[in-house]
């Protein structure tokens, strides 16, 4: 196999399924530096979990913005800086000591039982939308379902009152497509000013909540001190809400969803079983984030020298875990490429990391997947695609695994 043999990851159509090249490239090349952008390429599962495990060695502070070709460009940080407040690195890019503050105030937020205490709310939100959907045979599941599900979720943690929701979605989409390293400049400027626009939003809301603190995350993300007793900046509380909860997320969710229910049209014997078992619907959803990992990779900067499958790294190399395709290999997972319900360990999948940048919002992203497809799945017994739209796409993005849209016809549950 010759290097010109192997497509290039950042064409989109390469993106709209990747999993052959991942095959390919576990095979034969385990780390893969793209000639097109120098990134080294990590796609087996055990190489993940060495690359993942070792994060003093293999630094998370890599921001997939400032990689564009013409990095961030000044008129991004004048629009935020005359209106708003620069992003700072995330939580998943930043590195101790930035890094262990901002977790701890993070993975408090989303804990086990916290997430069972809202899972009433969340069954209700899932039905809602289905209620709304009533009589109607064939509908844009996107749109409908996975987009507004996780959106209502989280705006109502916030404490995002439901009449601005529409607003809401369209400064949510706007923080998150930036992060796809496929964005034009121009949508790029278009999305900061609309990301600006949102802090502006939230800039009151935090204003109101400092004078009368309420029961949401918001108010407690005021009243959070660190270890040293001091509160989260002005510029901190921007990123936590618009990047670390709306851009890490929202859309990751509902990948899973759209995916998900792509997956379930596609297998109709696996959706027969669920329809049949309902107790089988947690492992669905594990399959469905290993199968489709929404977060289909991350960077990794070398903070040394280094030796990565007989490979030798220099200080500065950037690294990409493939998740997507570390969750596809063979030598992990029998039978990679179908859902399995019976799977041994579903769980062991890498869709939400692990170690020291493990996803903090795992606990609730499954809860919203699992009640979404219970709730599809006690109403309806068969989806399939309207054939007079084009098969469906993804959208461009080395990071995300987001369907563009998924037009579905759907039979209502007899018994
Ligand atoms: C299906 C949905 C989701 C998927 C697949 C997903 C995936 C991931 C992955 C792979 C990481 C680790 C990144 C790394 O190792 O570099 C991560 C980190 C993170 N996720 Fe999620 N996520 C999801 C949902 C959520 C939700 C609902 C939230 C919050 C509302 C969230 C917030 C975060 C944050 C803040 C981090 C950074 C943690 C750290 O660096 O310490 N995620 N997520």
């Amino acid at each position: 196999m010759t290097q010109s043999d192997i497509p290039d990851l950042m064409d989109p159509a390469v993106q709209q399924c990747p999993y052959e090249l991942y095959r390919t490239l576990r095979e034969h090349a385990p780390l893969y530096q793209m000639p097109s952008t120098g990134f080294h390429l990590v796609t087996g599962y055990g190489l993940a979990r060495e690359v993942i495990r070792a994060p003093d060695q293999y630094l998370s502070s890599v921001s997939p913005m400032a990689l564009a070709d013409d990095g961030i460009p000044q008129e991004i940080i004048d629009i935020y800086e005359t209106g708003g407040w620069l992003p700072l690195a995330s939580c998943s890019t930043s590195d101790p000591p930035q890094h262990t503050r901002i977790r701890g105030f993070l993975e408090k937020l989303f804990t086990a039982e916290r997430v069972r205490a809202a899972t009433p709310s969340i069954d209700a939100i899932a039905a809602s939308l289905l209620d709304d959907l009533e009589g109607r045979t064939e509908i844009e599941f996107i749109h409908d379902f996975a987009h507004p599900l996780p959106m209502m979720v989280i705006a109502d943690w916030l404490g995002v009152p439901r009449s601005d929701i529409t607003q809401f979605k369209i400064w949510s989409d706007a923080i998150v497509e930036p992060f796809s390293m496929m964005a034009s400049k121009e949508r790029r400027i278009e999305c900061a000013r609309l990301a600006v626009d949102m802090q502006t939003y939230f800039a009151e809301m935090i204003a109101e909540r400092r004078k009368k603190p309420r029961d949401d995350l918001i108010s407690e993300a005021i009243a959070y001190r660190d270890k040293e007793h001091n509160p989260l900046t002005m510029q901190e509380l921007m990123t936590i809400i618009t990047i670390d909860l709306l851009a890490s997320g929202n859309e990751t969710t509902t990948a899973a969803i759209g995916s998900g229910m792509k997956l379930l049209i596609e297998d109709e014997q696996a959706l027969a079983e669920v329809v049949t078992n309902p107790s089988l619907v947690p492992i669905l959803a594990e399959e469905i984030l290993r199968l489709e990992s929404p977060a289909q990779g991350m960077f990794r900067r070398c903070a040394g020298d280094a030796k990565l499958a007989n490979t030798s790294l220099i200080q500065g190399d950037l690294i990409n875990i493939r998740f997507g395709a570390a969750n596809r290999d063979d030598k992990q997972f029998p039978n990679p490429d179908r859902i399995d319900l019976h799977r041994a360990k579903p769980g062991s999948h890498l869709a939400f990391g692990m170690g020291r940048h493990v996803c903090v919002g795992a606990a609730l992203a499954r809860q919203e997947i699992v009640s979404a497809f219970r709730a599809l799945t006690e109403r309806y017994d068969r989806f399939w695609l309207l054939p007079e739209y084009d098969k469906p796409a993804y959208q461009a993005s080395l990071f995300g695994r987001n369907l563009l849209a998924l037009h579905i016809g759907c039979s209502r549950r007899q018994s």
